[in-house]
């Protein structure tokens, strides 16, 4: 094992390559604490119409990003190939024709450019944002130190919500996730039955302000696993309360009922449900803490963004959080040349460029 100050002897530069969902991203990352450059394209606003990312519509988005925003990383960086000791892809998990055209650039660039190739897991990723600490980049709000060992990780996206125990680089337990939907999932469809757009998460805690957050009760779901989550069952509470709210039957659309709520009942929904699911995420995470007595706790993930995780989290939490910038919580390829980075120094097997392929459902 390496010890945290062998570290610093080694000097190794990676880009990092995301396109799992709607953002193609790609970032140079110089020892796993340097952010260099950090290039993100998305294709969210040719999604906002229909409610929700389209795969196809992102797959193609891909195509057309991938090569200028890989050649911006390098030159916001000042770095040519010559300087890149690595390649780190996305290779899951994800939507696969979007995982596709990331993973075939890198194995491509991997191969021409004769660099070691890097299989990154999309979930553990989002926590390795939090171990940047530099940058001269402006406008990057980073932890003054990296986290340390053993540490708790939350991954809290549109596609996961996750509770990790590492004890080091590499070594790590899944404590708990989701049973059913993510809890960025459920913000994506409470905002859109109460008739904000998409992507939910920012819709609600801009609107939540203006409401009460104790105007309704909603549920926190039971669970077996004592670690384990549910959003689905909140969802299905915020379904029922809009409908009783607007004096209408169980089985009145869900599509229809945001023309019927007042401002007033919208910002009371978005302000109680707020509140519900983040202190499911939050109940857990004491607990998790209690237990495992870790020295860091991390988050990772687009709604580790939120306002409301991040305060309920500080005035909860018996140890303070490391928080990292929330242009870096969202989907970006500085996470995955974080990951890369690590993998290179704690030398970790590379991928093949013949022969990786993209895994869809990879879990952590
Ligand atoms: O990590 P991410 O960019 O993509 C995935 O890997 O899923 O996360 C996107 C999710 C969306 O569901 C979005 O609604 C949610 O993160 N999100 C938030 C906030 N900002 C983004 N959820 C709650 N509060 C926020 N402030
Ligand atoms: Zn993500």
């Amino acid at each position: 094992m390496l010890l945290q100050t062998d570290w610093y002897d080694i000097q190794v530069k990676i880009i990092g390559i995301e396109t799992s969902c709607d953002e193609t991203a790609a970032a140079v990352v110089e020892n796993g604490t340097t952010l260099l450059s950090n290039a993100v394209a998305s294709s969210m606003d040719q999604h906002v119409q229909y409610g929700g990312v389209v795969p196809e519509i992102a797959a193609r988005s891909h195509i057309g990003f991938i090569n200028p925003v890989i050649t911006q990383a390098l030159t916001e960086a000042r770095c040519t190939w010559d300087d890149i000791d690595g390649i780190a892809v996305t290779y899951g998990a994800g939507l696969g024709g979007s995982l596709l055209v990331g993973v075939l650039a890198a194995r491509t660039l991997a191969i021409t450019k004769k660099k070691p190739l890097y299989a990154i897991n999309h979930v553990e990723a989002h926590l390795y944002a939090s171990f940047l600490t530099q940058t001269s980049l402006s406008g990057y709000h980073l932890p003054a130190a990296q986290p340390n060992f053993p540490l708790l990780g939350l991954i809290v996206s549109g596609g996961h919500s996750q509770l990790v125990f590492f004890k080091d680089h590499f070594g790590y337990k899944l404590l708990g996730q989701t049973q059913d939907d993510a809890i960025g999932e459920a913000f994506d469809k409470v905002a859109k039955l109460i008739g904000l757009p998409y992507p939910g998460g920012p819709s609600i805690a801009a609107l939540a302000p203006k409401g009460n957050d104790r105007a309704y009760t909603l549920p926190k779901a039971n669970m077996t696993g004592k670690y384990d989550f549910s959003f689905s069952g909140l969802k299905t509470a915020v379904l029922r309360l809009a409908q009783a709210e607007t004096g209408q039957s169980l089985d009145f659309p869900s599509s229809k009922l945001s023309e019927l709520l007042s401002e007033a009942q919208k910002a009371d929904i978005a302000a109680t449900f707020q509140r519900i699911a983040i202190e499911t995420i939050v109940d857990k995470a004491i607990l998790a803490c209690e237990e495992f007595q870790p020295k860091s706790f991390i988050v990772g993930g687009g709604v580790a963004s939120s306002q409301e995780l991040r305060k309920q989290l500080s005035q909860r939490l018996p140890l303070t959080p490391t928080y990292t910038d929330p242009k870096l919580c969202t989907d970006n390829g500085a996470m995955v040349a974080t990951l890369g980075c690590f993998k290179a120094i704690h030398k970790q097997p590379m991928a093949d460029p013949y022969s990786l392929e993209i895994a869809p459902n990879l879990s952590m």
